[in-house]
Protein backbone atom coordinates (compact mmCIF):
# COMPACT_ATOMS: atom_id res chain seq x y z
CA UNK A 1 0.00 0.00 0.00
CA UNK A 2 1.33 3.45 -0.92
CA UNK A 3 1.93 5.85 1.46
CA UNK A 4 -0.71 8.88 1.34
CA UNK A 5 0.86 12.76 1.63
CA UNK A 6 -1.49 15.69 2.06
CA UNK A 7 -0.01 19.21 0.92
CA UNK A 8 -1.74 22.35 1.53
CA UNK A 9 -0.94 25.36 -1.53
CA UNK A 10 0.73 22.62 -3.30
CA UNK A 11 0.32 24.25 -6.53
CA UNK A 12 2.89 26.83 -7.03
CA UNK A 13 6.36 27.41 -6.14
CA UNK A 14 7.74 25.10 -3.46
CA UNK A 15 4.85 23.46 -2.82
CA UNK A 16 4.53 22.43 -6.76
CA UNK A 17 8.17 21.23 -6.72
CA UNK A 18 7.01 18.79 -3.60
CA UNK A 19 4.46 17.49 -5.03
CA UNK A 20 6.05 15.99 -8.19
CA UNK A 21 9.20 14.96 -6.10
CA UNK A 22 6.31 12.98 -3.51
CA UNK A 23 5.11 11.85 -6.32
CA UNK A 24 8.64 10.36 -7.60
CA UNK A 25 8.86 8.79 -4.26
CA UNK A 26 5.93 6.96 -4.53
CA UNK A 27 3.31 8.86 -2.37
CA UNK A 28 -0.77 8.87 -3.39
CA UNK A 29 -1.46 12.80 -2.95
CA UNK A 30 -3.73 14.82 -2.14
CA UNK A 31 -3.51 18.52 -3.36
CA UNK A 32 -5.06 21.29 -1.27
CA UNK A 33 -5.04 25.33 -2.74
CA UNK A 34 -7.48 28.19 -4.22
CA UNK A 35 -6.63 27.61 -8.30
CA UNK A 36 -8.99 24.89 -9.66
CA UNK A 37 -7.37 25.38 -13.22
CA UNK A 38 -3.12 24.92 -11.85
CA UNK A 39 -4.18 22.25 -9.11
CA UNK A 40 -6.20 19.91 -12.28
CA UNK A 41 -2.83 21.07 -14.12
CA UNK A 42 -0.69 19.68 -11.96
CA UNK A 43 -2.88 16.16 -10.74
CA UNK A 44 -2.10 16.14 -14.82
CA UNK A 45 1.31 16.35 -14.64
CA UNK A 46 1.55 13.40 -11.83
CA UNK A 47 -0.44 11.36 -13.79
CA UNK A 48 2.09 11.82 -16.58
CA UNK A 49 4.27 9.99 -13.75
CA UNK A 50 2.45 7.76 -13.06
CA UNK A 51 1.51 8.75 -9.85
CA UNK A 52 -2.24 9.01 -8.27
CA UNK A 53 -3.32 12.63 -7.05
CA UNK A 54 -6.79 14.56 -6.34
CA UNK A 55 -6.93 18.18 -6.25
CA UNK A 56 -9.46 19.26 -3.53
CA UNK A 57 -10.42 23.25 -3.55
CA UNK A 58 -9.07 24.72 -0.18
CA UNK A 59 -9.00 28.17 1.71
CA UNK A 60 -6.90 27.32 4.84
CA UNK A 61 -8.30 29.88 6.39
CA UNK A 62 -11.78 28.47 6.49
CA UNK A 63 -11.99 25.51 8.97
CA UNK A 64 -14.77 23.63 7.29
CA UNK A 65 -12.91 23.42 4.05
CA UNK A 66 -9.98 21.93 6.13
CA UNK A 67 -12.10 19.63 7.79
CA UNK A 68 -13.70 18.94 4.35
CA UNK A 69 -10.07 17.99 2.91
CA UNK A 70 -8.82 15.76 5.59
CA UNK A 71 -11.81 14.00 5.43
CA UNK A 72 -11.74 13.46 1.48
CA UNK A 73 -7.90 12.22 2.13
CA UNK A 74 -8.95 9.57 4.44
CA UNK A 75 -11.98 8.72 2.78
CA UNK A 76 -9.94 8.14 -0.78
CA UNK A 77 -6.71 7.21 0.82
CA UNK A 78 -7.76 5.56 4.15
CA UNK A 79 -5.28 7.77 5.74
CA UNK A 80 -2.59 10.21 5.77
CA UNK A 81 0.98 9.38 6.16
CA UNK A 82 2.90 13.03 5.99
CA UNK A 83 1.28 16.47 5.93
CA UNK A 84 3.14 19.40 4.37
CA UNK A 85 1.58 22.77 5.81
CA UNK A 86 3.11 25.31 2.81
CA UNK A 87 0.24 27.32 2.20
CA UNK A 88 1.66 31.19 2.63
CA UNK A 89 1.40 34.88 2.02
CA UNK A 90 3.38 37.97 1.61
CA UNK A 91 2.87 41.46 1.34
CA UNK A 92 4.99 44.40 -0.52
CA UNK A 93 7.39 44.72 1.36
CA UNK A 94 6.62 48.24 4.25
CA UNK A 95 7.86 49.42 7.11
CA UNK A 96 5.95 48.69 10.32
CA UNK A 97 3.94 52.65 10.00
CA UNK A 98 2.60 51.08 6.72
CA UNK A 99 1.64 48.46 7.49
CA UNK A 100 -2.29 48.22 7.44
CA UNK A 101 -4.35 46.28 9.11
CA UNK A 102 -6.05 44.17 6.13
CA UNK A 103 -1.94 43.27 6.10
CA UNK A 104 -1.85 41.72 9.23
CA UNK A 105 -5.11 40.23 9.10
CA UNK A 106 -4.36 38.35 5.82
CA UNK A 107 -0.99 37.05 6.86
CA UNK A 108 -1.76 36.47 10.43
CA UNK A 109 -4.96 34.51 9.21
CA UNK A 110 -2.87 32.53 6.24
CA UNK A 111 0.27 31.60 7.73
CA UNK A 112 -0.55 31.13 11.79
CA UNK A 113 -4.60 30.26 11.30
CA UNK A 114 -3.88 28.51 8.67
CA UNK A 115 -1.36 26.40 9.46
CA UNK A 116 -3.04 25.86 13.20
CA UNK A 117 -6.36 24.57 11.47
CA UNK A 118 -4.00 21.66 9.29
CA UNK A 119 -2.60 20.88 11.82
CA UNK A 120 -5.15 20.45 13.76
CA UNK A 121 -6.95 18.49 11.67
CA UNK A 122 -4.83 16.62 10.35
CA UNK A 123 -3.08 15.86 14.14
CA UNK A 124 -6.69 14.33 15.08
CA UNK A 125 -6.17 11.77 12.09
CA UNK A 126 -2.84 11.02 12.54
CA UNK A 127 -3.61 10.32 16.61
CA UNK A 128 -6.21 7.54 14.92
CA UNK A 129 -2.87 6.00 13.14
CA UNK A 130 0.26 4.02 14.44
CA UNK A 131 2.32 7.46 13.31
CA UNK A 132 2.29 10.28 11.78
CA UNK A 133 4.51 13.03 10.00
CA UNK A 134 3.86 16.47 9.68
CA UNK A 135 6.26 18.97 8.03
CA UNK A 136 5.52 22.91 8.07
CA UNK A 137 7.03 25.77 5.83
CA UNK A 138 8.24 28.90 7.96
CA UNK A 139 10.66 31.00 7.13
CA UNK A 140 14.32 32.62 7.45
CA UNK A 141 12.60 35.85 8.28
CA UNK A 142 11.06 33.94 10.97
CA UNK A 143 14.43 33.48 12.58
CA UNK A 144 16.16 36.91 11.66
CA UNK A 145 15.26 40.62 11.56
CA UNK A 146 14.07 41.36 8.07
CA UNK A 147 13.20 45.52 6.58
CA UNK A 148 10.20 45.55 5.38
CA UNK A 149 8.31 41.92 6.58
CA UNK A 150 7.77 42.85 10.50
CA UNK A 151 4.15 41.10 10.58
CA UNK A 152 5.30 38.60 8.01
CA UNK A 153 8.40 37.76 10.38
CA UNK A 154 5.53 37.65 13.68
CA UNK A 155 3.59 34.89 11.21
CA UNK A 156 6.62 32.79 11.27
CA UNK A 157 8.00 32.78 14.46
CA UNK A 158 4.65 32.17 15.35
CA UNK A 159 4.62 29.04 13.14
CA UNK A 160 7.62 27.88 14.70
CA UNK A 161 6.13 28.02 17.90
CA UNK A 162 3.04 26.00 16.88
CA UNK A 163 5.87 23.56 15.58
CA UNK A 164 7.83 23.16 18.62
CA UNK A 165 4.93 23.22 21.21
CA UNK A 166 2.72 20.26 18.79
CA UNK A 167 6.16 17.99 18.22
CA UNK A 168 6.37 18.10 22.24
CA UNK A 169 2.38 17.17 23.09
CA UNK A 170 2.53 14.24 20.05
CA UNK A 171 5.82 12.89 20.32
CA UNK A 172 4.74 9.97 22.80
CA UNK A 173 1.79 9.23 20.16
CA UNK A 174 4.93 8.71 17.90
CA UNK A 175 3.48 11.97 14.97
CA UNK A 176 7.03 14.17 14.57
CA UNK A 177 6.47 17.62 13.26
CA UNK A 178 9.61 19.45 11.87
CA UNK A 179 9.77 22.57 9.70
CA UNK A 180 11.88 24.16 6.90
CA UNK A 181 13.05 27.96 7.46
CA UNK A 182 14.08 28.46 3.47
CA UNK A 183 15.17 32.24 2.59
CA UNK A 184 15.63 33.88 -0.94
CA UNK A 185 13.48 30.89 -2.96
CA UNK A 186 12.71 31.94 -6.79
CA UNK A 187 9.07 31.28 -6.85
CA UNK A 188 5.49 33.05 -7.94
CA UNK A 189 5.71 34.49 -4.40
CA UNK A 190 9.20 35.85 -4.53
CA UNK A 191 9.37 37.23 -7.91
CA UNK A 192 5.76 39.16 -6.77
CA UNK A 193 7.81 41.00 -3.95
CA UNK A 194 10.84 41.62 -5.76
CA UNK A 195 8.77 43.16 -8.19
CA UNK A 196 6.83 45.30 -5.76
CA UNK A 197 9.66 46.69 -4.19
CA UNK A 198 11.35 47.52 -7.11
CA UNK A 199 7.93 49.10 -8.59
CA UNK A 200 7.64 51.28 -4.99
CA UNK A 201 11.05 52.17 -4.78
CA UNK A 202 11.39 50.40 -1.63
CA UNK A 203 15.00 50.21 -0.77
CA UNK A 204 15.67 47.13 1.47
CA UNK A 205 18.62 46.66 3.23
CA UNK A 206 19.75 43.00 3.01
CA UNK A 207 22.17 41.30 3.67
CA UNK A 208 23.93 39.65 0.91
CA UNK A 209 23.74 35.67 0.61
CA UNK A 210 26.86 34.37 1.57
CA UNK A 211 26.96 30.99 -0.30
CA UNK A 212 28.03 31.82 -3.78
CA UNK A 213 25.45 29.79 -5.69
CA UNK A 214 26.27 30.67 -9.07
CA UNK A 215 24.77 34.72 -7.46
CA UNK A 216 21.39 33.00 -8.02
CA UNK A 217 18.72 32.70 -5.41
CA UNK A 218 17.83 28.71 -4.63
CA UNK A 219 15.57 26.67 -6.03
CA UNK A 220 12.24 25.22 -5.23
CA UNK A 221 13.96 21.81 -5.59
CA UNK A 222 16.52 23.24 -3.02
CA UNK A 223 13.23 22.79 -0.73
CA UNK A 224 11.62 19.71 -1.73
CA UNK A 225 15.16 17.31 -2.00
CA UNK A 226 14.44 17.83 2.69
CA UNK A 227 10.65 17.13 2.33
CA UNK A 228 11.61 14.07 0.72
CA UNK A 229 13.97 13.35 3.27
CA UNK A 230 11.49 14.44 6.10
CA UNK A 231 8.72 12.60 4.63
CA UNK A 232 10.71 9.44 4.59
CA UNK A 233 11.91 6.84 7.43
CA UNK A 234 15.62 8.18 6.98
CA UNK A 235 14.35 11.13 9.03
CA UNK A 236 12.67 8.77 11.68
CA UNK A 237 14.59 10.51 14.62
CA UNK A 238 14.19 13.84 13.99
CA UNK A 239 10.93 15.91 15.55
CA UNK A 240 10.36 19.75 16.83
CA UNK A 241 13.49 20.57 14.03
CA UNK A 242 13.60 23.81 12.22
CA UNK A 243 16.03 23.30 9.19
CA UNK A 244 17.12 26.37 7.41
CA UNK A 245 17.44 26.12 3.31
CA UNK A 246 18.72 29.71 2.78
CA UNK A 247 22.26 30.03 1.59
CA UNK A 248 23.42 30.79 5.22
CA UNK A 249 20.89 34.09 5.20
CA UNK A 250 20.76 33.37 8.92
CA UNK A 251 24.17 33.37 9.63
N1 LIG B 1 10.13 31.67 -1.77
C1 LIG B 1 10.85 31.95 -0.69
O1 LIG B 1 11.96 32.49 -0.77
C2 LIG B 1 10.30 31.62 0.68
C3 LIG B 1 11.11 31.98 1.77
C4 LIG B 1 10.64 31.68 3.04
C5 LIG B 1 9.44 31.03 3.22
N2 LIG B 1 8.67 30.71 2.14
C6 LIG B 1 7.40 30.04 2.41
O2 LIG B 1 7.27 28.91 1.57
C7 LIG B 1 5.89 28.63 1.34
C8 LIG B 1 5.63 28.46 -0.14
O3 LIG B 1 5.86 29.71 -0.78
P1 LIG B 1 6.38 29.86 -2.28
O4 LIG B 1 7.60 30.71 -2.21
O5 LIG B 1 6.44 28.57 -2.97
O6 LIG B 1 5.26 30.84 -2.89
P2 LIG B 1 3.93 30.54 -3.70
O7 LIG B 1 3.16 31.81 -3.69
O8 LIG B 1 4.28 29.93 -5.00
O9 LIG B 1 3.21 29.42 -2.81
C9 LIG B 1 2.28 29.68 -1.80
C10 LIG B 1 1.04 28.87 -2.09
O10 LIG B 1 0.11 29.00 -1.01
C11 LIG B 1 -1.18 29.13 -1.57
N3 LIG B 1 -2.08 29.76 -0.62
C12 LIG B 1 -2.01 31.01 -0.12
N4 LIG B 1 -3.04 31.24 0.70
C13 LIG B 1 -3.78 30.10 0.75
C14 LIG B 1 -4.96 29.72 1.42
N5 LIG B 1 -5.61 30.56 2.23
N6 LIG B 1 -5.43 28.47 1.23
C15 LIG B 1 -4.78 27.59 0.41
N7 LIG B 1 -3.67 27.91 -0.25
C16 LIG B 1 -3.17 29.16 -0.10
C17 LIG B 1 -0.94 30.01 -2.81
O11 LIG B 1 -2.03 29.96 -3.70
C18 LIG B 1 0.33 29.37 -3.35
O12 LIG B 1 0.03 28.27 -4.19
C19 LIG B 1 5.11 29.79 1.99
O13 LIG B 1 4.65 29.40 3.26
C20 LIG B 1 6.18 30.87 2.12
O14 LIG B 1 5.88 31.78 3.18
C21 LIG B 1 9.08 31.00 0.87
Amino acid sequence: MNKTALIAGATTGIGKASALQLARDGFDLVLAGRNETKGKELVDEIEALGGRADFIRTDMTVEDDVIALVAHTVDTFGKIDYYLGNQGVIYPPKLFHDTTTDDVDMVLSTNVKGTFFGMKHVIKQMLTQPQGNITIMASSSGIRPETGFGVYSASKKAVLGLVHDAALEYAANNIRINAIAPGGIKTPLTDATIKSAIDRNFVQPRPTIPLLNGGDLGEPQDISAMVSHLASDASKYMTGSVISIDGGITL
